[in-house]
């Protein structure tokens, strides 16, 4: 499966959203999740994010390996999203910050 990581954080582009074919992502106030039982990792999200945020987990940039989990334990608590919806607010900004997992709200 593909997981999002830390480049979504107060981005939120959701371009990944419109190209999903199974609707497996999950909308939190500042960071997508993908829930894993049903990506089909078709890698569409991955070549779509201005972020550079999706990833095949097997495949996680160094230090990004603990957000399959985030995404697992998000994907639970989120509800769907379906449909592309305007980004965050200084989302260009924020998209070349790195290290800001502890901005993630839950
Ligand atoms: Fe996030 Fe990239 Fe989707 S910034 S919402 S993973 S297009």
């Amino acid at each position: 499966a593909h997981i999002v990581t830390e480049g979504c954080i107060n981005c939120k582009y959701t371009c990944c959203v419109s190209v999903c074919p199974t609707d497996c992502f999950r909308e939190g106030p500042n960071f997508l999740a993908i829930d894993q039982s049903e990506c089909v990792d078709c890698a569409m999200c991955a070549r779509e994010c201005p972020a550079g945020a999706v990833h095949p987990s097997r495949a996680a940039p160094i230090g990004s390996c603990h957000f399959a989990r985030i995404n697992m334990e998000l994907a639970m608590l989120w509800p769907a999203v379906r449909a592309r919806r305007d980004r965050l607010r200084c989302a260009d900004r924020w998209r070349s910050v790195r290290r800001k997992i502890h901005l993630l709200r839950i």
